[in-house]
């Protein structure tokens, strides 16, 4: 892929030290995303992840300690004080997880929507008027514009807090843990108006939540671990032998620009890997084998067939771990993806099968030396 058009949203190698009482924690380590202009992208992690701190500093109330951030043309990391002001009136809206922080509860919805359009100076008069009306019909809670928030319930306080967000017209909309209060069904329908917005209005939207089934409702999900982009998912639609439309989910481990990747904690734990590994580069893929002591060296492989890596993604049987009788036991990153990503493995719907599932061994034959192979 080509950098031509500048993404978004983009962090490169983006590092967030926080220092409290001499401690030093590093929430983020040198984060990757790249999220293109009217994109909606999920961001998922654990507690503790770093999630917060990516979306406060793309919201420009944090700065990062190094790297790049840049949104919608601004560089977060060196804009100053009056540039801040006006990124954060014009060019994004945000929506936080407690929905008591999105909306004032003395103000009707359609009163905090006037007041967010005031601040951003955006429409006065007949205009703003039009344009309360508007984002209320499109998040579905125009019938409740007189009311206050605590007449709501949570979901119909996340739709207002939604159509607050979007008062400025931002270019970038950025939601942290917007249904982390709601339950299932609830969550799933903001997840839908959010995504209706996205479409209609083309803003750029990013959600960070500890909550995997976002994936469910949108084409690209982020997986940060440790203050790092790991894994990526990708949904798509296939027609299948019937002609009939298939959701298509493809789990992608994220490469970074010096060539570092994650593997998965399962594939690590499965082979007992650690400290140190033994890599072989073959002609579409990179094997990676145990590298302690007592395993037995990876052989030349007889063939290099088409069938060694997922060179066919849909559908393809799952690169990954294997210890077959006396062959070694490896893993592997295929290498037939764009040069952002390496596919680690192509599965149906992640709700149908976890993630990472049993791995298979994509061509059960011989593998080179890794220390003539490898690169
Ligand atoms: N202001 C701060 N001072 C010190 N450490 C901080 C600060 N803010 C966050 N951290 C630490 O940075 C790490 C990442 O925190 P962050 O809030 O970004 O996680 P998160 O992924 O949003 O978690 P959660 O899902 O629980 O909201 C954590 O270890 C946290 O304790
Ligand atoms: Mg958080």
């Amino acid at each position: 892929m080509t950098d031509v058009a500048e993404p978004h949203i983009l962090c490169v190698d983006l590092v967030r030290i926080f220092s409290a009482d001499g401690v030093e924690v590093q929430a983020l380590q040198g984060l990757n995303l790249r999220v293109e202009a009217g994109e909606m992208v999920a961001v998922v992690g654990a507690s503790g992840s770093g999630k917060s701190t990516l979306l406060t500093i793309l919201s420009g109330l944090d700065t990062a300690t190094a790297g790049v951030a840049r949104v919608a043309g601004h560089d977060l990391l060196t804009m100053g004080g009056r540039e801040r002001v006006q990124y954060q009136r014009r060019t994004v809206g945000f929506i936080w997880q407690q929905t008591s922080r999105n909306l004032l509860p003395y103000l009707t919805a359609a009163e905090n929507l006037a007041l967010a359009i005031n601040v951003a100076g955006t429409a006065k008069g007949g205009a703003r008027t039009a344009r309360i009306a508007e984002l209320l019909e499109l998040l579905e809670v125009a019938e409740f514009a007189d009311r206050r928030p605590g007449e709501l319930s949570g979901g119909q306080q996340q739709r207002v807090a939604i159509a607050v967000a979007l008062a400025n017209a931002p270019r970038v909309l950025l939601a942290d843990e917007p249904t982390g209060e709601l339950d299932e069904a609830t969550s799933a329908s903001v997840l839908e108006a959010m995504r209706r917005v996205n479409e209609e209005l083309g803003v750029t939207t990013l959600i960070v939540t500890h909550d995997p089934t976002v994936s469910e409702h949108v084409r690209r999900t982020v997986q940060i671990r440790d203050g790092r982009t790991s894994t990526e998912v990708l949904r798509s639609t296939r027609l299948d032998e019937h002609g009939a439309e298939q959701a298509v989910a493809e789990e992608f481990a994220v490469l970074d620009r010096v060539g570092r990747l994650q593997l998965p904690h399962d594939f690590v734990a499965s082979l007992e890997l650690q400290e140190r590994v033994r890599l072989a580069l073959e002609p579409d893929h990179v094997g990676v084998w145990p590298g302690h002591d007592g395993a037995p060296p990876p052989r030349p492989r007889k063939a290099a067939g088409a069938e060694a890596s997922g060179s066919e993604p849909s559908g393809a049987e799952p690169p990954g771990a294997e210890a077959s009788g006396s062959e070694p036991s490896w893993a592997e990153a295929s290498a037939d993806e764009a040069p952002r990503r390496r596919g680690r493995h192509a599965a149906p719907d992640p709700a149908e099968q976890p993630a990472h599932g049993e791995p298979a061994d994509p061509a059960p034959g011989e593998h080179p030396d890794p220390n003539g192979g490898a690169a």
